[in-house]
């Protein structure tokens, strides 16, 4: 599988967010990672669904959108989503995760399940059939700027090894939470597909994001 960057918009300049997508179009990055928080899944609000249909209309580059919420299923029709997008949702704050991934596909977008650190890989088992990506978050989710958590490459590791066991060979994984090039690497070694480039990578103050998205290709 190819090995894809996303980048977390949450970190860059939310008063140039314009200027920021130009750069990262001309970085090549292939997708837009939009963090959703509803400050009750986790202690945090960020981005929104008028901002997602804002950058809808101003860029080509397809969305990644991380839905960090209790109940996401509400929220699905506020979203003008297309056929390239992923739309994620945790698997901890879905109670009905397999009708809100069948809906995800309905809507005409790809579906993504996401897990917390302490959430076993064989939580994806019954949901496989409904799945186009597997979110493994590397850090607690909510936040930028933490530190992976020590178990992240086992689990990556584990949860390629759990997919190809089960028949998805084509589900990619995705990591986010303190992907530097150091952690990109070893993540990739452990299967990662698709890597959410926040605060450890892609946004660093005076730093050109092309040169950061270079660099970081050069270690997969
Ligand atoms: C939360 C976010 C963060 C963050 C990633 O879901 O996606 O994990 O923006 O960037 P880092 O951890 O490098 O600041
Ligand atoms: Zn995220």
């Amino acid at each position: 599988m190819s090995k894809l960057l996303s980048a977390s918009v949450m970190c860059a300049d939310l008063m140039n967010m314009e200027n920021s997508i130009r750069e990262l179009e001309k970085a090549g990055i292939d997708y837009l990672h939009v963090d959703i928080m509803d400050g009750s899944f986790v202690p945090n609000i960020t981005l929104g669904f008028d901002f997602i249909n804002a950058v809808k209309k101003i860029t080509d580059i397809p969305l990644d959108v991380h839905m960090m919420v209790n109940n996401p299923t509400q929220f699905l029709d506020l979203m003008n989503l297309g056929k390239d997008d992923y739309l994620c949702i945790h698997y901890e704050g879905d109670l009905h995760a397999q009708r809100t991934l069948a809906k995800i596909r309905e809507k005409g977008c790809k579906s993504g399940l996401a897990i917390n650190p302490q959430t076993p890989v064989e939580c994806f088992e019954h949901l496989l059939d409904y799945m186009d990506m597997a979110l493994v978050m590397t850090v607690s989710p909510g936040f930028a700027g933490q530190k992976i958590f020590a178990g992240a490459g086992d689990k990556v590791r584990k949860t390629r090894a759990f997919l190809d066991e089960k028949g998805f060979r084509n589900i990619p994984i995705e990591v986010d939470g303190n992907i530097s090039p150091e952690n990109g690497a070893k993540m990739s070694k452990c299967g990662a597909d698709i890597f959410v480039l926040g605060t450890s990578s892609l946004f660093i103050k005076d730093k050109d994001m092309t040169e950061s998205a270079n660099a970081f290709r050069a270690v997969l």
